[in-house]
């Protein structure tokens, strides 16, 4: 990686330590997934490598077909990192602290969602710390470690019920976010049109997936799960 020059780091957490550089002189960061103490070191090595290919594969995939996911630029997997396009901007969670998002950025992260179940893959950690706001007001979606393909409505379904159960939990001052998520990602189907065949099948339309989660939270909240 002697195209690499690192900076400084940027986010130190119990999975990954991210740090800020260039990469042939392009800004870029470096995700290195950290080993669990806790796990059996070959249980611990052979997840690390599982989640971080996953992660490589779908984000390489979702890029190809347009969706708003970094490029990736480089791969060690012995090394467990990954050297990505850095994105200018801000996550969700401290957009939404600071007060600086509106009823536009609330839609587009909508859409930003709706892009990667378009293309039948679920994100699976769709918190407000994995929504990275650009400069320009756009939503890119980062860690996809958790990623899969999916074709079932339940998947996508829960995608929108981590995060909406996040909204609440961490942002009850922010009125009718899920209302505006929900708005956007309905919108990009009605600009769009149906979702295409993805390799495996055809991905649920949106409709339907807002239906889900509305029988998911019901379920939530007769049976606390
Ligand atoms: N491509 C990127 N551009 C800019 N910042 C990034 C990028 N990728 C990651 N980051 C920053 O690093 C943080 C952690 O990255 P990421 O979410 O991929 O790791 P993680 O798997 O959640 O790590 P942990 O579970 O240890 O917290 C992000 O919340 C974001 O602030
Ligand atoms: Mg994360």
């Amino acid at each position: 990686m002697g195209a690499w020059i690192g900076g400084e780091r940027i986010h130190l957490g119990a999975e990954a330590e991210v740090i800020s550089g260039s990469w042939h002189g392009r800004d870029a960061v470096l995700k290195k997934r950290r080993p669990r103490g806790w796990r059996h070191p070959d249980l611990d090595k052979t997840l690390t490598m599982r989640r971080m290919t996953n992660e490589v594969k779908l984000t390489i995939w979702l890029a190809r077909m347009g969706a708003p996911v970094p490029a990736i630029w480089d791969v060690d997997i012995q090394e467990a990192t990954i050297i990505m396009e850095r994105i200018e901007g801000k996550p969700l969670i401290d957009i939404l602290k600071d007060k600086e998002y509106d009823e536009e950025l609330l839609i587009k992260v909508g859409k930003s969602i709706r892009e990667l179940h378009r293309n039948a893959v679920n994100h699976g950690d769709l918190s407000t710390n994995n929504i990275l706001i650009t400069k320009d007001n756009d939503a890119m979606l980062i860690d996809l470690g958790l990623a899969t393909r999916e074709y079932e409505l339940e998947g996508f379904g829960i995608d929108l019920h981590v995060l909406h159960e996040i909204f609440r939990a961490s942002h009850p001052e922010v009125k009718g976010a899920m209302d505006l998520v929900l708005k956007g990602y309905v919108a990009l189907d009605e600009e769009l049109g149906e979702p295409k065949a993805a390799p495996g099948g055809m991905p649920p339309n949106a409709d339907d997936v807002v239906k889900r989660l509305g029988q998911i939270m019901k379920r939530v909240r007769y049976h606390g799960g």
